[in-house]
């Protein structure tokens, strides 16, 4: 029988609590390369978004479980292209997901098998259903951090390398934003 570790949900931050809670960290120098005007931020040890999630007990590749977790990504622009997660497909295709805005302004980009893609966004109170066969990416497009909550399945698994975004999102004034077609 697994040993079930307590956790709380602290929704003022929002931020998981307790000690089974795992977190990981993505800093900019680990893919700078995404952005593309790569050259215009120079503190690649920046933190650019964060990961926590409940440590349950499962292992990511057997089937039947899930896990949940919350993304932290910070504000703020590689030249002017908004912070964003890497972005990924599941390594199990046919998975879908959940994902949901708890604070901050955001866009979700979904891409589907046949290429074409949707931009939704995301605030508090904000559901996304990801469906199998689907690349998906946060970016943040506001001033403060973006905290989206997530529930996938063990099976499912991260590939970030058969995944392709065919937009950018850039910064254009204060409180807009702009898509451009992806040249790389
Ligand atoms: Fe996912």
């Amino acid at each position: 029988m697994m040993r079930k570790e307590i956790i709380h949900f602290n929704p003022i931050l929002p931020k998981l609590d307790g000690e089974a809670v795992n977190y990981s960290q993505t800093k900019l120098e680990s893919y700078v390369d995404y952005y593309q005007n790569r050259d215009q931020e120079s503190d690649l040890s920046k933190v650019i978004y964060e990961v926590e999630y409940h440590e349950n007990g499962l292992v990511e590749g057997t089937k039947g479980g899930l896990f949940l977790g919350i993304s932290h990504v910070m504000p703020g622009t590689v030249g002017n292209e908004f912070y964003m997660t890497k972005g990924h497909i599941h390594q199990e295709k046919d998975t879908g997901e959940y994902y949901w805005g708890m604070k901050g302004r955001g866009l979700l980009l979904l891409v589907f098998e046949d290429g074409t893609y949707e931009l939704e966004e995301v605030s508090q109170g904000s559901i996304h259903y990801i469906p199998g066969n689907t690349s998906h990416r946060l970016i943040n497009i506001g001033t403060e951090k973006l905290s989206v909550g997530a529930c996938w399945l063990t099976e499912s698994g991260h590939d970030y390398v058969n995944c392709h975004f065919p937009v950018r999102v850039f910064k254009k004034g204060e409180k807009t934003f702009e898509v451009s077609n992806s040249t790389t």
